[in-house]
């Protein structure tokens, strides 16, 4: 179909599935193990409901924000996914070019197919970017790909903190005939190819990457660090008395632990026990996971996120239809944020929060 056709984000799967290569689908809409907790990131957000306002005057809507201090046009932005080229043969600069033209925010993984310099170039004018960062066991290369990437202009350092091995995607590992990964970052002849795309990249990441290395970063450079991977309540409170800037509630879009919370349900716990204790400025939260909808994005940000990511469907959006494709994703999205702003009686970010929800379905922390 011409994107003419595309309605929502759930076609570009659609299409996706398909028409990609099937490595490349495999690699992308896996989830680990069973696949509940990919499928349960997006249904926790059908146990929230809203309460809109109406007789409000929503002729202007401004869906503007901000996020790490930086202007965005939407409280959205393209989350780190590894191997873009699996999908399109310019792999993460398309998403970099859709999203200048959309002016969201994009966050480089470390895992790119691209260079990172080649992501950084191909940014457009003051375009704000982030670094997703998987640490080395050999923390000095760590330091100089945080250090080379400050000199850049990166705005964020997002440290994934859920993967110290990557989960069983299995849907991944059935695929023995995984693609040539040499020019990817951090591989390692050594892999075990046989293990899926994932495995076979993944060796280098340091297993003993622990809270007291948080020092060690905020050592190393001054951009903002948020911990990308937090699933708990518990955690959220250890990082804010590490003082990182921010979290991103989120179990991988699925990838990681089978059985972690559903990111948007953990949010619902976090806010009114960091309220609780007047700390809500202190820290930003972000979620990820199962995102599709505008509405989805418009419960997060009421139950207090500064934004939310969005993986897959930017994926398969840059797979199907390129650099057009991920504009029309964006695009749809913002549009849905107008009409579901007019509806709930929210005329700007700011107006949005918990009192245009309704959370009684989520189950009690
Ligand atoms: C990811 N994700 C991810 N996260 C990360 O920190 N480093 C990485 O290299 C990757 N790679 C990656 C590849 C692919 C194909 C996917 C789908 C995901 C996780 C990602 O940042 C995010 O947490 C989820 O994608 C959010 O879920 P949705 O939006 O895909 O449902």
């Amino acid at each position: 179909p011409d994107l003419g056709q595309i309605y929502n984000l759930s076609d570009f799967e659609f299409v996706a599935r398909h028409t990609m290569e099937k490595t490349a689908w495999a690699y992308y809409s896996s989830g680990c193990d069973d696949e509940i907790t990919l499928r349960d990131n997006h249904l926790a957000y059908h146990r929230i409901f809203f309460k809109p306002r109406v007789l409000v005057d929503v002729t202007n809507i401004d869906l503007s924000t901000t996020m790490l201090g930086t202007p965005c046009s939407a409280p959205f932005y393209v989350t780190a996914t590894a191997l873009g080229k699996l999908g399109h043969p310019e792999g993460e600069t398309v998403l970099t070019r859709a999203s200048a033209q959309q002016d969201i925010i994009q966050m480089i993984p470390t895992l790119a197919s691209c260079s990172f310099d080649e992501i950084v170039d191909a940014a457009v004018d003051q375009q704000t970017q982030w670094l997703q960062l998987y640490v080395n066991s050999d923390h000095e290369i760590t330091r100089k790909i945080v250090q080379h990437a400050e000199r850049r202009g990166i705005k964020g350092l997002f440290i994934t903190v859920d993967a110290p091995q990557l989960g069983r995607r299995e849907k991944d590992m059935r695929l023995k005939n995984v693609e040539d990964l040499s020019h990817v970052q951090g591989d390692d002849e050594d892999a075990d190819r046989t293990q899926g795309a994932a495995r076979a990249i993944s060796s280098f990441i340091d297993t003993s990457l622990s809270w007291k290395d948080i020092a060690w970063f905020r050592s190393i450079t001054k951009m903002p660090i948020i911990l990308k991977g937090v699933q708990t309540v518990e955690d959220s409170l250890k990082a804010l008395d590490h003082k990182v800037d921010g979290i991103v509630l989120s179990n991988h879009g699925g990838r990681q632990l089978e059985f972690s919370k559903p990111p948007i349900q953990v949010l619902a716990e976090l806010m009114p026990i960091l309220k609780l204790k007047n700390c809500q400025d202190k820290l930003e939260v972000y979620v990820d996971g199962g995102v599709r909808r505008a509405s989805d994005i418009l419960k997060a940000i009421c139950l207090g996120a500064k934004g939310v990511g969005i993986g897959r469907p930017f994926l398969y959006a840059m797979s199907t239809y390129g650099v057009d494709g991920v504009y029309k994703a964006m695009q749809i999205l913002k549009d849905e944020m107008f009409m579901n702003m007019r509806l709930l009686g929210a005329t700007k970010i700011s107006d949005l929060n918990d009192s245009f929800v309704e959370t009684q379905s989520v189950p009690a922390y």
